[in-house]
């Protein structure tokens, strides 16, 4: 009897959202809609008052501009919640952006994405945060699943597919057969790596030091892991260490290809050590579909072709590698029955 009744008013209530909560980026699908909120995450907060100025790319152009009462934070470090209110001030923005898009009363019930070594106690801190910024009810799930049901990979059966995401804070290695994750592996090599190694070289090779906006933007507009591209260079700006004054250099592809080739090594062994311990059957399939890149970081240059030709393996980077994840919440909440095997949770089941 509840049930039916349940089931008749459901649909009023169904702004179910999926929430791709990343170090970078966080993404919102809508049960109905799509993908209706793409920002960085990124929080402004003013320390007089506690309150939170901006959320998003209004925060992110704060980054290391703010004057002395704000503080621009990413509430994600390394994939995990390192600052718990900012991370649900960032949560209760885009749960309240949800909510007007689908005018509902009820809180929604939510599907976040986690990295596949997310502890026990990492989870609680995400779920009580969505619950607290207004989410009723909260469901986990691990990223690279959610990617590899976003683009569509043959995950329930018995075909072994190998994806890779890197993001911003973490890329997850994971081999997914028959609808579980037969093999994985997290490492804190990823993007925001990647513009930390470009500080420290200009650093030690300019005497200069650059802000991690322009590290990142230098990143993806010359960076490449193989050369060939031909040659490209940038001006970059930043503060002469020896005058303590303004100063602008040129720095070349082959600067970041050199900046960032020790990450870029540990993260193709970390490939190769996932490769290793897999079954050889699963090994067959994978050598036939090729291994699967997601995430930010799978654009940076020459990277599918570099692991291909190290590893012997095809390299694909799959369609849209930044919305993936989000895409694989929207495929659970379009058809929940079909999924509920992949919560790392059982509290209680989507209806
Ligand atoms: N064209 C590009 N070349 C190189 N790197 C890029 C490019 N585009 C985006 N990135 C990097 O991708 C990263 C963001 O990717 P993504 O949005 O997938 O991360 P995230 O999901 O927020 O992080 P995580 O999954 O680690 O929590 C950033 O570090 C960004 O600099
Ligand atoms: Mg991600």
């Amino acid at each position: 009897m509840f049930e039916q009744l349940k089931n008749k008013i459901h649909p009023w209530f169904s702004n179910d959202i999926g929430i791709d909560l990343g170090t970078s980026n966080t993404l919102v699908y809508l049960k109905g809609k799509g993908i209706v909120v793409t920002e960085p995450s990124v929080v402004a907060v003013n320390q007089k008052t506690s309150q939170v100025v901006a959320v998003g790319a209004v925060a992110k152009q704060m980054l290391g501009r703010t004057p002395g009462h704000l503080i621009a934070v990413r509430p994600l470090v390394e994939g995990v919640v390192s600052d718990f209110e900012a991370t649900e001030e960032m949560l209760a923005y885009i749960i309240n952006r949800a909510q007007n898009m689908s005018k509902k009363l009820l809180g929604p019930r939510a599907i976040i994405g986690v990295p596949s070594s997310i502890t026990n106690v990492e989870i609680r801190a995400v779920k009580d945060a969505a619950q607290n910024a207004g989410a009723r009810e909260v469901h986990i799930v691990e990223e690279s699943m959610l990617a590899a049901l976003g683009i569509r990979l043959p995950i329930k059966e018995a075909i072994g597919s190998m994806i890779v995401d890197i993001g911003g804070g973490n890329t997850d290695i994971a081999i997914i057969s028959l609808g579980g994750i037969v093999r994985s592996k997290n490492l804190r090599i990823a993007g925001d790596k990647l513009d930390q190694d470009i500080i420290a070289h200009v650093r030690s090779e300019f005497k200069m030091l650059i802000g991690e906006k322009t590290a990142e933007s230098v990143k993806m507009a010359i960076g490449s892991v193989i050369e060939g591209g031909g040659h490209l260079e940038a001006a970059i700006r930043g503060r002469d260490l020896i005058t303590g004054l303004p100063r602008e250099v040129v720095i070349t592809d082959s600067d970041i290809r050199e900046a960032i080739s020790t990450s870029i090594d540990t993260l193709i062994e970390s490939v190769r050590e996932v490769l290793e311990t897999t079954p050889p059957e699963i090994l067959s399939d994978i050598m036939r579909s090729g291994i699967v890149l997601v995430g930010g970081g799978a654009q940076l240059k020459g990277l599918d072709s570099l692991l291909s030709q190290w590893l012997k393996v095809p390299v694909i980077i799959a369609d849209d590698p930044l919305t993936a994840v989000a895409r694989g919440t929207g495929v659970i909440l379009e058809n929940p029955h079909a999924h509920t095997d992949v919560f790392l949770d059982h509290d209680d089941d989507l209806s």
